[in-house]
């Protein structure tokens, strides 16, 4: 994959998942419309992100991504933005803590619209319609008229989008992101749980580390961090035009970026060598992700690892990989080993969600935790035994106290789904789920730590 690289390159390779414009000269004008709009993020954030994922990569971090799988217009509330931005908050403090480990947060937030999709069209009682592509595409409704990709949808997407970045940019610096309020993180609905109990008594902990910190000259006048966080947005980059629309030529530089979001990433489905989607993402500067699923074979990978990061730069590429409990401990090493021999250098990641996806006997699309859980262990195990780094998570979750995957502290069965099940697409965690899944990557980053240490100590 050669060739002159320009933000509209991928014009000209064949492309998948691609919505059917009715009118494209309406696109058109949208598009340019959006060119006309300001970046969502600074060239230089994105920059700050590749440069702490290189240290994920070196071992020395790890990646939490994590958010809904689809946002939708209908769901958009800032206490949603909140409630996701808190658990992924104490997620990543129970991480730090219980590994010593410093946790990069990004958000599948503010621009996780697209959705690829396994079907063009979906039927329904005989009635054939095109397939809803997330909301920034068409209408979720099995109306005619819903699912006609609309392009006004694209502004409405990025004044979503920019409104949502907007809160979390004040959420992250302008005291909620505070560790002096660890406590308060914890929602209420998980407070009684076995989980929220565990999380107050770590946040009591924190409390007297801080006190500690405190004594010694250390708050959050000397030390910035200590009320102050990075926090960082990601999604899919599905929807090309409007991908195309908010690239930017970054004037410190001289180089494009993707200013959509901090972290681009490239789906499962449209990961092709010569297609669009590669092109597309070859050529901005962001650090991005790719989509590594059961079918990828380890030749393919390698050929779109030298695509992507042909410069071999540590935080540039991170791999998400997302097998499936049963297939992780059976795929994922031939990769692994792979992209070692050839000694590239890439942050490994672990999407325990798309993989696990199963159909409940009461009719939902649901996840099993123990399964979600299962991979997890798959992961981490592979990657001690390959002696590399296990470098991050890639979640779908929510603050909200949905209903949505099976398992779990509170036991969700498969009747009980239907209490609270409100996701756009996938089933996502729930506040609960997903602190207990931080517990448990806690224990295993320490357990990574203690044997690195443990081996260092044995080789003097
Ligand atoms: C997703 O992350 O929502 C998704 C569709 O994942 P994948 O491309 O891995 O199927
Ligand atoms: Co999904």
């Amino acid at each position: 994959m050669t060739g002159k690289w320009s933000p509209g390159s991928w014009r000209d390779r064949p492309i998948q998942q691609v919505p059917e414009y009715p009118d494209p000269q309406a696109l058109a004008r949208v598009e340019a419309t959006l060119e006309t709009y300001p970046p969502l993020v600074f060239a230089g954030e994105a920059r700050r992100l590749r440069s702490q994922l290189a240290k994920v990569a070196a071992g020395q971090a790890f990646l939490l991504q994590g958010g809904d799988c689809a946002e939708s217009f209908a769901e958009f509330h800032p206490n949603n933005i909140r409630d996701t931005f808190r658990v992924l908050l104490q997620m990543a403090v129970v991480m730090t803590f219980g590994a010593a480990c410093p946790v990069l947060k990004v958000g599948r937030m503010a621009g996780q619209f697209a959705k690829p999709r396994s079907a063009p069209m979906e039927a329904k009682d005989g009635v054939e319609l095109p397939s809803y592509r997330g909301d920034i595409v068409n209408g979720i409704e099995f109306a005619a008229d819903r699912r006609v990709p609309d392009p006004e949808r694209l502004l409405r997407a990025y004044n979503q989008a920019a409104a949502t970045l907007n809160l979390l940019r004040a959420f992250a610096q302008g005291g909620f992101a505070d560790l002096q309020k660890v406590h308060q993180w914890n929602l209420e609905f998980v407070a009684d749980s076995p989980q929220g109990a565990r999380y107050e008594e770590l946040g009591t902990r924190i409390d007297e580390a801080l006190a500690f910190m405190r004594a010694c000259g250390i708050n959050s006048d000397t030390v910035p961090q200590v009320s102050e966080t990075d926090f960082y947005t990601s999604h899919e980059a599905l929807l090309l035009p409007y991908e195309q629309a908010l690239t930017r030529v970054d004037s410190l530089t001289g180089t494009w970026y993707d200013c959509s979001a901090h972290f681009l990433w490239i789906g499962d489905r449209t990961r092709q060598l010569d297609g669009a989607h590669v092109e597309f993402l070859r050529g901005v500067e962001n650090p991005i992700g790719l989509k590594c699923g059961p079918s990828l074979d380890p030749d393919d990978l390698l050929r779109l690892i030298e695509a992507l990061n042909p410069d071999n730069d540590p935080g540039r590429l991170t791999l998400i990989a997302r097998m499936g409990a049963e297939q992780v401990e059976g795929r994922l090493p031939p990769l692994v080993r792979a992209v070692r021999q050839a000694g590239f250098e890439v942050v490994w990641s672990c999407d325990p969600m798309h993989g696990n996806t199963i159909k409940s006997s009461t009719g939902f699309k649901t996840r099993p935790f123990d399964r979600i859980l299962a991979e997890v262990e798959g992961f981490f195990a592979v990657h001690r035994a390959e002696g590399t780094h296990a470098g991050g998570i890639h979640i779908e979750m929510t603050g909200q106290e949905v209903t949505e995957c099976t398992g779990g502290a509170q036991a969700i069965n498969d009747e009980r789904l239907a209490d609270r099940y409100h996701t756009h697409c996938d089933p996502r965690l729930n506040a609960s789920q997903a602190l207990e899944l931080a517990f448990l990557i806690a224990a295993r980053l320490k357990e990574e730590r203690d044997g690195a240490a443990g081996r260092a100590v044995a080789a003097q």
